[in-house]
């Protein structure tokens, strides 16, 4: 993976939306002989098991354990406004990042609101350990340690903790953080069901989704729906079909439809409109935002210009009439 591919978005920095038409790249693409390739009949399907998936994910996170790749993501505060302020009648706001690697999207967010608590998961105790000194180094006023708590998981496969939902066993995780409270699941679900009526305001998927195999997508967004509040919000960013890091793989780094596996194992989808619509709809999502956000960018180290897509979702879990 080269650090265009690991930072995500990395030179879009600033707040941009429509440098040129996707409709028009897509004819561009598909009429070019060259990339024949990335169109061809599925590959015969090259799956690893779940725990490969996440072993891979391990070793990318032990092997750039530098932070060299953290970038803030600011201009998510201006993508989605939302986060900037607390939803009424929420106090304090709850926010899930869904696989946060180094803390790229979690530290511009505790900065911009005081008001929110930030929870973040990985499958990988090194990132987590790395996003937490991140954190922590940049903790000018010392509010962030009382407002961002990790938590290890693979939320493809095991899912998030019930505590998450439920609020009197969100505050006894905090007491009991050896385990990453992983232990309350049992004891939430047999003894105390009836309190796990509390949520998340917010989940945020960032470049992590794509990360996934598409056959897990959808039980991974069904547990996005389940941990948020009625009325809460996914807002969902991340590669976009025909984006120019797909067009440069090679043929055999496909491994499914619009799915390939870099050379370090770790997998990358490049979704259209149709498929985020599909798997949030079909989790019981509605629909807010949906779009390409097409974006050329210059390398500047290689003279060159790249077009780069990406997908801009924001869906809600219905508020309870
Ligand atoms: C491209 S990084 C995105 C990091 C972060 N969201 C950001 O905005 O920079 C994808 C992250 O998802 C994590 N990840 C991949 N599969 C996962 C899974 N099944 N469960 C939890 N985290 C996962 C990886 O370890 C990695 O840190």
């Amino acid at each position: 993976m080269n650090i265009e591919e690991a930072e995500g978005e990395g030179e879009a920095a600033e707040y941009f939306c429509k440098d040129f038409e996707w409709e028009e790249l897509r004819s561009e693409v598909e009429s070019n002989p060259s990339l024949r390739h990335h169109f061809e009949p599925n590959p015969s399907s090259s799956t690893q098991s779940p725990e490969s998936d996440v072993h891979a994910w391990k070793l990318f996170h032990t092997r750039h354990s530098s932070g060299k790749f953290f970038k803030e993501r600011r201009y998510l505060l201006k993508e989605f406004p939302v986060l900037l302020s607390s939803p009424p009648n929420s106090y304090p706001n709850k926010l899930l990042e869904v696989g946060c690697g180094n803390g790229s999207t979690i530290l511009p967010i505790l900065r911009a609101n005081k008001d929110v608590i930030v929870y973040a998961c990985d499958c990988s105790d090194e990132t987590l350990h790395k996003a937490t000194d991140i954190i922590n180094a940049n903790d000018v006023a010392s509010s962030f340690k009382h407002r961002f708590h990790t938590f290890s998981c693979d939320f493809s496969t095991i899912g998030f903790p019930t505590w998450l939902a439920c609020n009197p066993c969100r505050h006894r995780f905090l007491d009991v953080k050896e385990d990453n409270g992983l232990h309350l699941k049992n004891s939430c679900l047999s003894e105390e069901l009836d309190c796990c009526v509390g949520g998340v305001d917010y989940v945020t998927l960032i470049f992590t989704l794509s990360a996934v195999p598409l056959e897990r997508m959808p039980r991974s967004i069904k547990e996005c729906f389940t941990v948020l509040k009625p009325g809460g919000m996914v807002l969902f960013r991340d590669y976009g079909l025909y984006d120019m890091t797909m067009l440069r793989f090679e043929p055999d780094k496909r491994v499914g439809f619009r799915e390939y596996m870099r050379s370090d194992g770790t997998r990358s989808y490049f979704f259209c409109l149709n498929t985020v619509r599909d798997l949030f709809l079909g989790a019981g999502f509605i629909e807010l935002e949906l779009d390409y956000c097409c974006v050329k960018s210059v390398n500047r180290r290689k003279g060159k210009s790249m077009q780069r897509v990406w997908v801009h979702g924001k869906f809600q879990k219905p508020a309870l009439s």
